[in-house]
Order: C-alpha cells, then structure tokens, then sequence
C-alpha cells in the first residue's frame, strides 16, 4: 500500500525532539573518527554516514534502527564514475572521458550499473554528477566534470541522475543522486579550489545554473553546496542560491548536503563565522539541509533552536526534506534494501565499461598512419614512455587507490587491460613485434633504461609515444600552474623526434596537456582521458583500427597555460582576440575529433515558426561509423554581450559507408535565449545564427540565419 509520505513524515518530526531532529540534519565521516564514537553516533539517530562500505553499514543501521526513533540510516558514497571506492566493482571512465562520447544513452546505462554496484554493497546515494564546468584546466578537478559546456553537462548529467534514480526510487537497485558542487566552483579566479568565484548573478544564471536547472526538472534528490563563494558569499552562506534561486524559483524538492566540513570552513576557511554557533546558524537559515562531517555542529546547533536563534520551524523543514527521502527511497520499509553482492563488478557491467570506452577515444591528428594495418610494413613496434602500464593512472580520481584515503600504490584489482596489455594482445594479429621499454616516469628517468630504449628504436618502424599525468597531480587541492609536459617526459620526446622514426602519441592523462610539440612533431595524436578498466585495450584497439574512434573533445586544449581559458565560447571584444606570442585557436577545440571515415554535411534548413533545423549527413568515407552533429547559435546583436556560440543540441548518430540521413532538432525559444542584468531571461527580437557541423571550428560549421520578430520573455 502506497505511503503518504508527507503525512507520515509530519507525524514523525511531530513525535521528535530537538536532539533528534538536529541528529539527523548531521551527516558524519565514518573514516574519520574511532568505530566505537561512529557506533554512538547511529544509536543517538544521526542523519548519515558517508564512506561506509558493505557489512559496516549493515551494522550501523542495525544500531539505527534498533534505539530511539528507529530512524534508518541513509549512506553517502564517491561513486563518480563506479562504485570505485569498492575493490571488486567496475571501473568505468571519468566523466571528462565520459563526456567525448556525447552519447547520452550510455552514459544513463553506466549510471544504472554504478547504482546497482552501490546498492548491492546495502548503500543508498552517490555524491554524483558533478555539474561544474571545466573552463581551466589548471583546476585540480576538471576531470570530474563533463568540460566546458552547460548544455552538454546538462544533458549527460541528467542522463546519469535518471540512470541512478529512474522512475521509482524504492526499486531495489536504484540510489539518490547528488548533483554538485552548487554553484561555480570551477570558475574560482585562477582556477583555485575553493577559491572565490567572482561572478555576478546574471552569470550565475546563464553560464552555471543551466545544468543544475536540468537536473532539477528530472527530480534530482540531493544538491550538494561548493567549497567555494560566489563574489564573497560562501555557497553555504548564500541563502540566495539555496533558498531563494534553488527551492523556491526552481522548486527544488531534495535536500541540499554540504561539502566536507563546510560549515567549520566558515569558520576556519573563510573567516565568515567566529565560532559553530555562528557558523551553524549561517548554515541552516541559508538552506543547507544536512551538513557533512562537521560534529561540532550538532550540540551547537541543539542550542540555537533552543536559544530561537534558528527557528524551530527551519530545522523541520529540513528533517522533512531528509525524512521523505529516506521514505521515498523505501528505507522505513526496509533498511536492509540492497541487491545481491553477484552484481559487483559483474560481467556486463565490464562490458558496458568497455563499450563505453570505446567511444571516449579522441583522435586528433592522424596523418594517414592510422589505423596500423596487417600487410603494414610496421613489424617493429617500440611503446615508450609512462602510464602505457598503469592502472591507477589509467583509472585517475576516485577510486581505491585514492579514497577515503590515499593508497596509491594499492594493488590492481582485475579485471583491466592496460595500454601496453592492449597492444600486446594484439601483437600476433597484426603480425608485428611489441617491445615496451618504459624508460621514463613522469618526474624522472632512468638513463640506463632509457639507453636500452633507444638502441630498440634504432631498429623499429614506428614509435608509440605515451604520456600524461599521475594521481599526484590531478585532484582535489591539486591545480597546477603548469600544463606542459614534465621535464622527464619532454626530455624522452625530444630524444624521440631527433630519431626520424614515425611516433604515434597517446596521452592517458585526467585532463588535456598544454602539449604543441607532440602534436606537432607526431604523425598521429589520439586521447581517452582517465578511460576506466578497458582504456588501454581499447586505445590499442584504436591503434589496429579494431575501434573506429568516434569521440569528440568536450574541453578545449590550450597551446600554453597562459592562453586560459580558451573556451570555445568566449565573447567577443577582445582586441585582437590572441595574445601576441600565441596563435589563437587553442591547440583542439571542443565538438573536435577525428574518425577513420568522414561525414559530409549538406541541405541545411531552418524554419523559423517551428524553431526547427533539419541537416543531412553522408558517410563518405570507406567504413562505417559513429559522428557526433553539433548545433550551435549566435544572437547576432544583442542587449548584453553574448558568446561568439553556444552549443544548442548535439546527436550522436551512426552510418554505414555511402548511407545517408536526414536529421531534425527542433527548438525552444529559451535555447535562444540570455540573461538581462536584471537576471530575466528572455529571447530577444533581431537576428539569430544557428550553425551545424562536426566541430565548434568555424571552418566545420554551416550557418543559416533568421529573424526573430519579438522579445519574448522566458518564464
Ligand atoms: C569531497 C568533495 C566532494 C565529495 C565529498 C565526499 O571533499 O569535494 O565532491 O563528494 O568530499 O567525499
């Protein structure tokens, strides 16, 4: 029989006293304090834990529910890309790798793995997707986001909230999302985490709640707050975001978690609150719902609604928001809900894994070398350089090597094909030799090695360069200032080049590199990111031509760290639009990405009173493949200063050799739209372009224009 959750919640907080009521606004790190305090806690009816995993879980909500209200437990976990915290479960790319497949279906299939993973370890909620834009890559953690642009994070990250949650949320194997960090924290000056982000509200509005707005819509259960601040106000400050903009215009109807220890950060971070009174009060009349990690918050907070420094009232309301999750999740039924343990890394969730890395692979220079080819004259292969053999770096943030706590030299966990592993195995079907000689890292090298190493390429036909960066360089608190290549590494490619040999370069790395001499002196040049368990073997699937490489950049590469950031859509202004010691267009663009055959766009229309685009694509090229349409627009003249272009829709379509097809996008007037200095959003009267193609190139993109005859406000 069908609860009436909103009754039965009143009732509840009704039955509850102050203590309880504030116990489940908390939310504590079960890593972070000794068993037994974690055991107190879960008999006292604290809200949740977050980086439980498996049995212990198990025994904290037998404590839960077995003291005072009987209140479950809700457990929080970093299942970003997999439940990969967990040793046993499947690895799949990071959303920045996930991101160049502009394939929304997979994406949604590998967050319905990841949600039956977490929820056959008796979990219940991820702390996913992120829905920050990655604009400067000297950001630490660009490679948990989708890149560079709102609508494409919007889309894939709607498609992972509905993979994680779907239709029922009781449904055994389904789990909250958590779209986060809300809002801008990708943006902070000089990329700096946590740093302020100097935006004003109408950039707020047009640039970084588009994603949020989306995921809002699709019933998202859980927000989660940034580090960060918004000119001055911290996110967990900032009654406007929560409260104002995110519950009440957007009418969001989850609960708003904060980041680690933001409510101390208040304090000892940003200097904004002088005890966890003061920072408590902040946090909880600014529409925070549940604050991680922090414990001195809940006798502080006891206090305050005591005190009537906080009403009472603002307090249920955020026990109600906690307390119908926990039903709409079906844990007052059954605390225990999970699927059996079978699920965990099961086999086709790995080739779900596989698949979808197959379409995370960018190739972005190719001069005619690729695909290798078995009559090839390539006999003698030498892959050199780092990150060809390691998982860890093939795996990136976010997994058993990194968290709840730094374990980087952990043991690799099967199943995983590394880039070398891949090669390998293909080594007797393309009748080559495969000879890995390592000879450097990513900080140092090994002459001895690297002398071998050379002596070996004397005698080869073709070099397969492999670069990156490591864990120790990639993550939370790890921005860099410098996005070239390490010394080590650049010392072994210029040694490389000096060598006449043909080099072949794959980057596995979290995010792009600031690389103009590789792409320069290879013959082909071709990424995946942080591509998950099978990145390496599908790279070298690549490479053998086995996987038609259908990825496309979702962030731009930069020639030099000092042209950031160079998004694709910037505004103009800019005199001269380049630095003086810098060409202008980036070193790749984001839509851009190679394929082994090719597509040719034609017969483009648009019709102005349905607001639709119809396009034709023919694959012209010698075997099929997938292609990624892109459509972007431009308001030709408008009141505020808008992007040069801004991508409106994109489809990932698929065609045999010779076929063709015709597509159609059709459009709302808000797709057209900008936001006003008065923070409205309106479609304004004048003149539109709308381009399509492959790329955000200019030199890719067809352009068809129209009149827009009103302003038109969007509500
Ligand atoms: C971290 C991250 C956040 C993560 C949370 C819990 O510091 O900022 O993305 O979900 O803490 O691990």
């Amino acid at each position: 029989m069908k609860r009436n959750v909103q009754e039965e919640v009143a009732k509840l907080i009704s039955e509850m006293t102050i203590e309880e009521k504030v116990a489940q606004t908390s939310q504590l790190a079960y890593t972070q304090m000794p068993k037994e305090r974690a055991e107190e806690y879960a008999r006292k009816g604290v809200g949740s834990f977050l980086h439980v995993l498996g049995d212990d879980a198990k025994h904290l909500q037998d404590l839960a529910t077995s003291n005072g209200k009987k209140i479950p437990l809700i457990f929080g976990i970093d299942a970003i890309h997999g439940h990969c915290l967990k040793k046993n479960a499947t690895v799949f790319p990071t959303q920045l790798s996930m991101a160049c497949s502009f394939n929304t279906e997979l994406v949604e299939q590998m967050a319905d793995a990841t949600a039956k993973e977490v929820a056959a370890d008796g979990l219940h909620w991820t702390f996913s997707p992120v829905l920050c834009l990655g604009r400067d890559i000297r950001w630490g953690r660009v490679a948990e986001t989708f890149g560079e642009d709102k609508y494409l994070a919007g889309e894939l990250g709607s498609a992972m909230v509905r993979g994680y949650q779907g239709d029922d949320l009781s449904a055994d194997g389904k789990i909250l999302a958590c779209a986060k960090h809300y809002i801008g924290y990708g943006e902070a000056t000089g990329a700096r985490d946590s740093y302020d982000t100097e935006v004003t509200y109408r950039k707020v509005r047009a640039e970084f709640l588009p994603p949020f707005e989306r995921v809002v819509k699709d019933g998202c259960a859980s927000i989660m707050t940034a580090y960060g601040a918004i000119d001055g106000i911290p996110c967990t400050a900032n009654k406007k975001l929560m409260t104002d903009i995110l519950k009440t215009e957007l009418g969001f109807e989850g609960f708003v978690v904060t980041d680690w220890d933001n409510v101390r950060h208040l304090i000892r971070k940003q200097c904004v609150a002088e005890n966890f009174e003061d920072a408590s009060e902040i946090a909880l009349n600014s529409g925070n719902d549940m604050m991680m990690k922090t414990e001195d918050y809940i006798e502080a907070a006891v206090r305050l609604v005591k005190e009537g420094r906080v009403d009472e009232s603002v307090l249920d309301e955020a026990v109600r928001r906690i307390l119908t999750a926990k039903m709409e999740l079906g844990l007052f039924d059954n605390p225990y809900k999970r699927l059996d343990e079978s699920v965990i890394g099961a086999a086709e969730h790995q080739q779900l894994s596989y698949e979808l890395a197959k379409e995370c692979v960018v190739l972005l220079k190719n001069e005619d070398v690729l695909p290798l080819k078995k009559d090839e004259k390539c006999k003698k292969i030498v892959v050199i350089g780092c990150n060809a053999d390691s998982v860890r770096d093939m795996y990136g943030d976010w997994t058993y090597f990194t968290h709840p706590d730094p374990n980087f030299d952990a043991e690799p966990v099967r199943p995983y094909v590394t880039f070398i592993e891949g090669m390998l195995g293909l080594k007797d079907d393309f009748n080559c030799e495969i000879v890995h000689a390592k000879g450097c890292g990513i900080l140092e090298n090994d002459e001895a090695q690297l002398d071998e190493a050379f002596k070996l390429i004397a005698d080869s036909d073709l070099v397969v360069y492999t670069f990156g960066d490591d864990i120790y360089q990639t993550g939370e608190a790890k921005d860099r200032a410098d996005m070239s290549l390490t010394k080590a590494q650049g010392e072994v490619f210029d040694r490389l080049t000096k060598t006449g040999k043909p080099i072949v370069s794959v980057m596995i790395a979290s995010k792009p590199m600031c690389v103009p001499e590789i792409v320069e002196n290879s013959k082909a040049f071709l990424t995946a990111f942080n591509p998950g368990a099978y990145g390496g073997k599908v790279l070298a699937e690549t490479v053998f031509g086995l996987n038609n490489p259908c990825g496309k950049l979702p962030i731009s590469f930069p020639n030099h760290v000092g042209q950031q950031p160079c998004y694709y859509n910037y505004l103009p202004g800019w005199h001269c639009k380049k630095y003086v010691d810098m060409p202008q267009r980036p070193l790749f663009v984001f839509g851009e990405g190679l394929s082994y055959t090719k597509f040719e766009y034609s017969d483009v229309a648009f019709d102005k009173d349905s607001l639709t685009l119809s396009v034709k694509v023919k694959n012209v090229g010698e075997r099929a493949g997938k292609e990624i349409i892109q459509v972007y627009f431009r308001d030709v003249v408008s009141s505020v200063i808008t992007p040069v272009k801004q991508l409106i829709a994109f489809k990932k379509i698929e065609l045999a050799s010779g076929e063709a097809q015709e597509y159609k996008f059709t459009f709302t007037e808000k797709d057209f739209s900008l936001v006003l200095p008065d923070e409205r959003r309106v479609m304004e009267k004048g003149e539109l372009e709308v381009m399509v193609g492959a790329s955000s190139d200019d030199e890719s993109l067809i352009k068809i224009c129209f009149v827009q005859d009103k302003t038109v406000e969007i509500k």
